[in-house]
């Protein structure tokens, strides 16, 4: 069994009076594949390699399965590492530099030749065996770092952003390859990227980390609709979702939120979350997604005027940049296909909008803790 549990880790380098990670605290099923996602410098790599033991462990245990591994060595863990800058060995064949693990550990020639040509066939790359790197393309370059972490045959697969040196036509099939090499090997990953789309579509869940501290961890689907505080919000989703100033008023147990002059009352669901978390009337920040703004041609009740600032034409979609007139900013994101010619020509530079919002769409934060009203008292 290939479980990787995480109890309250810490990491502070000798050499760093800030604490890398600070109190890392995550169990990691049997076959589940983990994505650490987070800006630079949040202590992704620290977290991985302290699991690869490249790093101590200054607080904290680790466990695989049911061992406590703090204290073994890397070879012990029964857990390979891709690294974010791969190297081969560019003399030998690829069958070589995948051979050269499992010979390393003397295994037999015929077991060795076993795994070699399984894995060059889950890869794609049974065809370049015989070459050495450089008569290989980047992805194939690729594919053989990884192949040579899978021919040991690991309980943990640890890979830290493998895919960042490629170009996105690749990145985008090596991620599909990825998923289907989970799906074939069945075996545990935690995989590194600060790339939104690779955690969104590899992870079974996800754990958004900043600064040190995991920030939520849950399926891509839970964490995109629900997050649980600013930072989670504003990480995931492109553009970045809209953060407003406003106004949450509790009549009697019944929410609305009041900005910029328009009032929004918020469904019964909603009303019964904050009547749970005993939530009063008090000034938020409220959070709206760019697709879930929706424009209007024409003044309706409730809706902001906001005057155009620029339009970006993305193909099938259109960014809106707005400004309200309490001067604050906010995008809308629009597929073009919905418009019409008059209303593209409306949408430009100078003229004016109307915005409304679904209810349902509306994230409120508390602007102190910055945790979000309705979800922020769960567990992360
Ligand atoms: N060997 C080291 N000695 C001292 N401090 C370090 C060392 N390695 C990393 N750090 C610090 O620990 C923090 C976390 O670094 P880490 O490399 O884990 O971040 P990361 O999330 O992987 O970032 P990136 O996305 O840029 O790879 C950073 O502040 C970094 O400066
Ligand atoms: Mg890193």
């Amino acid at each position: 069994m290939a479980s990787v549990t995480l109890e309250h880790v810490k990491k502070v380098y000798d050499n760093n009076y800030e604490e890398s990670v600070h109190d890392f605290d995550l169990e990691i099923k049997d076959k589940e594949f983990i994505v650490l996602i987070g800006p630079s410098g949040c202590g992704k790599s620290t977290t991985l390699r302290m699991i690869a033991g490249l790093e101590t462990v200054s607080d904290g245990i680790i466990k695989i399965g049911d061992r406590i591994v703090n204290d073994l060595e890397p070879k012990e863990r029964d857990v390979a590492m891709v690294f974010q800058n791969y190297a081969l060995y560019p003399n030998i064949t690829v069958y070589d530099n995948l051979a050269y693990p499992l010979k390393m550990r003397k295994m037999g020639n015929n077991e060795i030749h076993k795994r070699v040509t399984r894995v060059a066939d889950i890869l794609g790359i049974s065809a370049a065996l015989g070459r050495i790197p450089k008569e290989l393309s980047g992805g194939e370059k690729q594919r053989v770092a990884i192949g040579r972490v899978i021919v040991r045959e690991p309980a943990v697969f640890l890979m830290d952003e493998p895919l960042c040196n490629l170009d996105v036509t690749l990145r985008n099939r090596m991620r599909i390859e990825l998923m289907e090499l989970h799906k074939r090997i069945d075996t545990t990953f935690i995989y590194v990227t600060h790339d939104q789309t690779e955690a969104m579509t590899l992870g079974d869940r996800i754990v958004v980390m900043n600064d040190g501290n995991i920030m939520q961890v849950g399926t891509p689907q839970e964490v995109f609709d629900t997050p649980h505080n600013l930072f989670t919000a504003g990480f995931l989703g492109y553009p970045k979702m809209n953060f407003l100033r406003a106004n949450l008023i509790n009549d009697e147990g019944s929410y609305t939120v009041s900005l910029q002059g328009i009032k929004i009352q918020l469904s019964d669901e909603q009303c019964l979350a904050l009547i749970d978390n005993n939530v009063k009337t008090q000034e938020i920040i409220l959070g709206i997604r760019p697709e879930h703004v929706t424009a209007l041609f024409e003044e309706q009740e409730n809706s902001i005027e906001c005057l155009i600032r620029l339009n970006e034409m993305m193909g099938s979609e259109l960014h809106l940049h707005l400004t309200a007139k309490n001067s604050e900013n906010i995008i809308v994101r629009l597929p073009t296909i919905d418009l019409t010619k008059e209303q593209r020509a409306q949408l430009s530079y100078g003229n004016k909008v109307h915005i409304t919002f679904h209810p349902n769409a509306l994230h409120l934060f508390d602007p102190t803790t910055e945790k979000n009203l309705i979800y922020g008292n769960e567990e992360k």
